[in-house]
């Protein structure tokens, strides 16, 4: 792919002509864009790119160790913040989707100034803005940091010029460049992942017990889906926590357990979508598995709805 490669010697060569012997700052999301950058930026200056990764505790199951163990085989320079109890702290209590969104996107946005702020001699911030975010915000991006991005208000004090070597591509072009820069598969072709994360699974109120169990079975969800073959014909998938719990029964004992919801749904842009028509035997495989691996769970439902009149997130 001629062309990848032309685009990498250019940028490469952009970015080390623009930053000379400076520091570039990154915040890393876990994310495909955010990761790509990491990779193109390690291979332009090397040792003099510092990366935060706030793991607000919301990802799934074993997600922060590969996104750390995979970008640091690429020799990035990461700093981990484990800011969970920072986060759940923030919510408990809080039951309203759009309250738990907006506090989690200002927390990310405190927990990566406080870390950026230990950093001295940082004259750069670098941002995985896409082609798209630049039309969308309709003014030379150059300028403005904005908000959609985890990595929105800076303290007022520290002075960034912004980096954005991706803000020419489209995604399917920034997965291009990760292949051409020999990132791996599971980053590369990551499925879309809600910045708020499984915050947003669990509906209303989110404690730890009822992350683990939307970890655990989406964990097994995404293991039987790999297992049959079907990651390319789906464009999301993942369980959901409704946050009801309903009577079963297990060997002679009555129960009275949660119901989890397995959404899977087909789409081009996540504009629209319809739900994925799984085979019914892996359906069935999916539930069993969950119902006998994961405890405090005695019901499986599927979402059969399409986008509209339904959201692809639950909240
Ligand atoms: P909905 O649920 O609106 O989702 O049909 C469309 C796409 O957007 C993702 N999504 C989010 N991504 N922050 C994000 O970064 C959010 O708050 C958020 N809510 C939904 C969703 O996963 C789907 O890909």
């Amino acid at each position: 792919n001629w062309t990848m490669e032309n685009f990498i010697d250019l940028a490469v060569q952009s970015i080390q002509e623009k930053v000379g012997n400076r520091k570039v700052l990154l915040g890393l999301s876990g994310g495909v864009d955010s990761s790509v950058v990491g990779v193109l930026l390690q291979k332009a200056i090397g040792d003099q790119l510092v990366c935060i990764f706030v793991d607000h505790g919301l990802l799934r199951k074993n997600e922060g160790d590969s996104v750390m163990a995979t970008l640091e085989q690429f020799g990035l320079h990461i700093i981990r913040v484990d800011a969970k109890d920072r986060f759940l702290g923030k919510l408990a209590g809080v039951a309203d989707p759009e309250r738990k969104r907006k506090i989690i996107g200002n927390e990310f946005v405190y927990v990566f100034d406080d870390e950026a702020s230990k950093l001295n001699g940082i004259d750069f911030l670098a941002q995985g803005t896409l082609y798209t975010d630049v039309i969308e915000s309709g003014t030379d991006s150059a300028q403005t940091i904005k908000s959609h991005h985890n990595v929105g208000g800076l303290p007022e004090d520290m002075q960034f010029e912004l980096i954005e070597p991706l803000n020419t591509l489209f995604k399917d072009e920034v997965r291009a460049l990760g292949e051409a820069l020999g990132m791996p598969h599971n980053i590369v072709w990551r499925q879309p992942f809600p910045g708020p994360g499984l915050a947003i699974r669990v509906l209303g109120e989110v404690t730890e017990e009822k992350l683990e169990i939307v970890r655990e079975s989406d964990a097994i969800l995404r293991e039987v889906i790999a297992q049959r073959g079907l990651e390319k014909d789906v464009w999301q998938y993942f369980t959901v926590l409704p946050n009801v719990k309903s009577v079963g029964v297990m060997g002679d004992e009555r129960t009275y357990d949660h119901m989890v919801g397995i959404r899977a749904i087909t789409s081009i842009d996540g504009m629209t979508g319809e739900f994925a028509q799984l085979p019914w035997d892996v359906l069935q495989e999916i539930s069993t598995r969950i119902v006998n691996e994961v405890a405090h769970v005695n019901r499986i439902v599927y979402d059969i709805t399409g986008k509209p009149p339904a959201t692809i997130e639950w909240e």
